[in-house]
């Protein structure tokens, strides 16, 4: 059982922000697949401050899907109140500050990734956070800009801020989403703390989140691209954790169907033309272990209508797995940037 305020988990596999990925639909199906926490996709606060429309969409959610978490990307501490102010009432778990997200249109702003720079400003809005919420609030980092020397000294910083847990990929920003995860330097932080510590990076099967545990001792895990096109991966994590056992793979019939819903909640939430978009990605996921799939991708991405996207999934059917392949073993296709 992990416990963090108001959270409680039988498995301590938890869905993290993935901006442009973890709205609704996805959130879901690996709900369906034995989830039990996720977060909505990352909040910009200048966005949500300034009202778009998207960050509205961004905040949407069915009551059947708490408990949530919320993280909020932000270096400014006016922005960061007025929007603790505008999510005060609302009944997410957990408030997450992003000091992970390496692209550089974020870092130039001094948001995400680069506030590593800058531990006295990080330490202020984890202050702040702590001061004006009510629920946890917690720190996603990565391990350091360009090397880990001073993971342990923020993550401490942040524990004395007063935060109730440490969210953290196991690279540095230099790395983005490629080069080896160093669990060493998660295992660092872990001795350190006082706080759970989630640990994250190429969790791609139940095997490499046991090898996560097993080799930092983190309390919990999140689970980003192994998700992707992936649901089956949650209950195969808990099948592994509780009972050691290792789970047949989705058969063909039961990959499609998955699809069929997730192109469907897809299309409930954004409307047929924009959840047909949103879902070709998935598409592209969940048919990366099928035969001669990359003669097909461009047939995916020229999908136009919901039946034609039907249609494809009937061909693929036809198709049929590669051998012996299995969709968590290769990371083909997934992003790496
Ligand atoms: C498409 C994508 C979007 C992501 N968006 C976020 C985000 O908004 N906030 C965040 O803290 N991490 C984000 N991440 C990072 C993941 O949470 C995770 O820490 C990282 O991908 C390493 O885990 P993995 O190897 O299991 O993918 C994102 C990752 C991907 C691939």
């Amino acid at each position: 059982m992990f416990t963090l305020g108001d959270i409680k988990l039988n498995t301590p596999v938890i869905s993290p922000p993935l901006a442009g990925i973890s709205s609704h639909p996805f959130r879901a199906l690996n709900r369906k697949f034995g989830c039990e926490f996720s977060f909505l996709e990352m909040i910009n606060c200048r966005s949500l401050v300034y009202s778009s429309n998207k960050t509205g969409e961004m905040m949407r959610f069915t009551e059947e899907e708490l408990p949530l978490g919320i993280q909020l990307l932000v270096e400014n501490e006016g922005l960061l109140l007025k929007v603790l102010e505008k999510i005060h009432d609302l009944p997410f778990s957990i408030v997450d500050l992003n000091a992970a997200c390496p692209q550089k249109k974020v870092t130039s702003r001094g948001e995400g990734a680069h506030l590593l720079k800058t531990p006295k400003k990080l330490e202020r809005l984890l202050k702040l956070m702590v001061k004006n919420c009510v629920v946890p609030v917690s720190l996603k980092m990565r391990l350091g800009w360009s090397d880990d020397s001073r993971a342990c000294d923020i993550a401490l910083s942040g524990q004395d801020a007063g935060i109730k847990a440490i969210f953290i990929h196991g690279r540095t920003k230099a790395q983005g989403y490629s080069g080896e995860v160093c669990y060493k330097a998660i295992a660092r932080i872990k001795k350190k703390l006082k706080v759970p510590v989630i640990a994250s990076g190429d969790i791609l099967s139940a095997g490499l989140a046991k090898k996560m545990f097993d080799e930092t001792g983190c309390d919990a895990v999140t689970v980003a691209r192994g998700a992707l096109g992936n649901p089956w991966i949650f209950r195969e994590i808990k099948e592994y954790l509780e009972k050691g056992k290792i789970l047949e793979r989705p058969c063909v019939e039961d990959i499609i169907k998955t699809m069929r819903s997730h192109l469907k909640l897809s299309c409930d939430f954004y409307g047929p033309k924009r959840g047909l978009s949103h879902f070709k990605k998935f598409f592209i996921w969940y048919t990366r272990s099928f035969k001669g799939v990359r003669l097909l991708r461009g047939e995916i991405t020229k999908l136009n209508t919901v039946e034609g996207a039907i249609d494809m999934m009937s061909k693929f059917k036809k198709i049929g797995l590669r051998d012996q392949e299995t969709l968590t073993a290769s990371k083909q296709n997934l992003p790496q940037t």
